[in-house]
Parts: C-alpha cells; sequence; structure tokens
C-alpha cells in the first residue's frame, strides 16, 4: 500500500484503554450473496483457503473471556457457510458470552435455527436488501434471497427469538422505506436497524451508484420518524433505529468508540484488527495465529497505534472536541486522503472536507458507472497475490 504516514509514526507505549467487550469473529469471507455494499475487503478472494480452523477459534474466545469481552458477534462474509457454527456457538456460550449471528438467512433452515437455539445462541439478526422482491434479489445477485428471507425471518421469531432486522439503505432503495417498514410490521420485528450505507470495502467502490441524495435521506428520516409517532401511539412495540451516513455530518463520529478502546474483530486468517475494516491501512496488524489476544491488544503496536493523542495532526490536536470523536474515521481518512492520521474528512474543520462536498453534488448526479458486484471473481481483480 502506498500513502500515508502511519508506518513511520513512533509508536506509544500502551495508554488507558479499556478491556475488549465486544469481540467480532469474521468467521469466513464466503458468501453466497454477492452485495455491492459489502463492507469486507475488495480482494477478500485471497484469503479464502486460510481459514481459522474450529480449535483456533476455541483458543480465541476463550482468550477474549479472559480479557474482558462479553459479547462475540459471528459474522462474516456468511457465516453460515462454516459447517462448525454450532459448535462455536456452544463453545462461546458456555464461556459465558452473550452471542449473536449476523446472517443473510441465506442457507438458514428450521433444523439449523432450532440446533442453534439448543446450543444457546442469544441472539439472531437477519439483513434484506430491499422490501421489494425484484431489488432484493437483484443487489443480493440471487433470484431466491427475498423469498428465503422472508422464511428465516419468520422462522427466527417461530423459534421465540426477538426478530432483529437490518436494512441497508441506499439510492435504489431509500425511496421505498414506508415499505420497508411496513414489511417489518407485517414480519412483526422487534428491531430494525435502517443503516443508510457507509463507505467502506465494496461500497467504497461503488460509492457513486449507492449514495443518496440529501433530498432522499432527509424524506426517508421524516417518514421514519412519523412511523415512529404513529406506531408509538397505537403502543406498538418495534424499534426502529435510523442510522444516518455520515457523509452527510459536519463532525465525524468516534469510530468504534476509539481505536483499540472496546472493539476487537478477527479476520476469517486470524488477523486481529480494532475495527472491521483496518486491514487496509499500512499498518502492521498481529494474527491470533502468533500471538494471545492479551499481548494484542495490550502490546500490539497495531492495537497501540491510535491509543491516545499523540498521533495528531491539525486540527485534531487542538481541537476541544478531540476527546469527543478521536479524530473521527482512519480507515476513512487514509481511503480518502491516503493518510490516516488526517483527521476524516467528515469534519468540516478538515482541509478535505472538500473531497466529502463533492461526493455529497455527484449524489445528486445520475451514477455513470454500473454495480461492482461483491464477488470472487471481481474479488480477483483486487487480489494481486
Ligand atoms: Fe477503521 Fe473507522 S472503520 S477506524
Amino acid at each position: 500500500m502506498s500513502g500515508g504516514a502511519c508506518q513511520g509514526l513512533p509508536i506509544s507505549l500502551p495508554k488507558t484503554h479499556g478491556q475488549p467487550l465486544w469481540l467480532l469473529a469474521e468467521l469466513t469471507y464466503k458468501c453466497p450473496l454477492q452485495c455491492p455494499y459489502c463492507s469486507n475487503p475488495k480482494d477478500f478472494a485471497g484469503f479464502n483457503d486460510n481459514e481459522l480452523s474450529t480449535q483456533e477459534w476455541v483458543r480465541v474466545f476463550e482468550e477474549g473471556r479472559k480479557l474482558g469481552a462479553v459479547q462475540l458477534g459471528f459474522s462474516g462474509g456468511e457465516p453460515l457457510v462454516r459447517q462448525d457454527l454450532d459448535v462455536l456457538i456452544r463453545e462461546a456460550r458456555q464461556m459465558g458470552y452473550y452471542t449473536n449471528l449476523i446472517t443473510s438467512g441465506v442457507g438458514l433452515n428450521e433444523r439449523k435455527v432450532e440446533s442453534f437455539r439448543e446450543a444457546g445462541l442469544d441472539h439472531i439478526q437477519v439483513s434484506f436488501q430491499a422490501s421489494d422482491e425484484t431489488v432484493n434479489n437483484m443487489l443480493a445477485g440471487s433470484a431466491k434471497a427475498f423469498q428465503q428471507k422472508l422464511k428465516m425471518a419468520r422462522e427466527v421469531k417461530a423459534q421465540g427469538y426477538p426478530m432483529v432486522l437490518n436494512f441497508v439503505t441506499h439510492r435504489h432503495n431509500i425511496d421505498q422505506i414506508d415499505r420497508i417498514i411496513e414489511l417489518c410490521i407485517e414480519l412483526e420485528a422487534d428491531y430494525v436497524e435502517l443503516a443508510t450505507c457507509q463507505y467502506y470495502g465494496w461500497a467504497f467502490e461503488n460509492r457513486q451508484q449507492l449514495m443518496p441524495t440529501r433530498a432522499q435521506l432527509e424524506r426517508a428520516e421524516r417518514i421514519t420518524n412519523e412511523y415512529r409517532a404513529k406506531l408509538a401511539a397505537q403502543g406498538h412495540p418495534i424499534k426502529l433505529i435510523f442510522v444516518t451516513p455520515d457523509y452527510y455530518e459536519e463532525r465525524p463520529k468516534a469510530c468504534m468508540n476509539g481505536w483499540g478502546q472496546v472493539f476487537l474483530t478477527v479476520t476469517p486468517d486470524g488477523q486481529a484488527l480494532p475495527c472491521h475494516s483496518a486491514r487496509m491501512l499500512p499498518i502492521e496488524f498481529p494474527n491470533v495465529r502468533d500471538m494471545s489476544l492479551q499481548q494484542i491488544w495490550d502490546e500490539s503496536p497495531g492495537f497501540n497505534h491510535f491509543r491516545g493523542d499523540d498521533w495528531m495532526q491539525e486540527p485534531c490536536r487542538s481541537c476541544d472536541e478531540k476527546d469527543k470523536d478521536f479524530g473521527g474515521c482512519h480507515c476513512q481518512a487514509y481511503m480518502l486522503t491516503g493518510d490516516a492520521t488526517n483527521a476524516d474528512p467528515v469534519c468540516s474543520k478538515s482541509e478535505h472536507h472538500g473531497l466529502i462536498l463533492n461526493a455529497r453534488a455527484e449524489a445528486e448526479l445520475p451514477a455513470t458507472e454500473p454495480l461492482l458486484f461483491r464477488n470472487e471473481r471481481n474479488s480477483r481483480v483486487f487480489y494481486k497475490g
């Protein structure tokens, strides 16, 4: 990788940092769907033959518990691709984790939901691409995905789980927000995340084709608020969570609640990262095959890289909000400016904020390129191994 001053930074000694409360196990990058907004690395195909074994994952979970992790997410790719998922759930549950499965529902069936429930899985989140079958299947790259998701969402509920649905919204589906919410009501969803696409991985590649206009976004938020008020007045239990994209903000998000503060993710091939996108940064990250999670969390240069504020340049260094947003998202700074130590360009104080303004202006125009779907073949274009 090129650009970025990260590699040359002096590494500070470990500073005050918390425990990795939230451990995310990206069990595999393999997935039967091809969502063009997937946050997985663009070159994921290069890692598919080197996945951690069942025993290696179990050791990682044990080390995570010792470090204080309480919540364990099974994610991917599509975690259902792993044939040992029920074993991993059972082991994690016995260690005392609160466990959740983040899935597309493709590959799920009644028997699997039952076996996960018996293994102790606490929570299942099913993602949809749209409320419209044609749009859903077009985005998923599968003609059967929508019906399968409906069936599995109902099955999850029938087996006693709270129904948690996730819709990633973008310019192709955000105008159907009312129909999305109606579908969630029909499915008796308990929690719905209406998450506007964030631009990492494949979504960054497809940003021009995905980013909604400001008018689209404001309309969607207004309609969501109207539904919230109407449903609350009816005493309806559904919770609608609307996540706005930071490209329409003037201050950056406190990404991951601070680098190396509460979140630790492990990739399918064992790389430990402070956020799901950090693999792209010009920083050396440790692998769970080479050292313990405790060494990784407390001592590794990768995890200490952006702890504290020694790394900061202006305008972050003298900013009175630096303890609130920690300079924003380093991955976003790197993707947009080539230097992860820059302030996140979402911040209006950043000298690179014009890049965000340009993206907003671009969102007002029709897309000129087709969507690039996330699949093995397209990934090989990025994977040069
Ligand atoms: Fe990596 Fe924000 S996603 S720091």
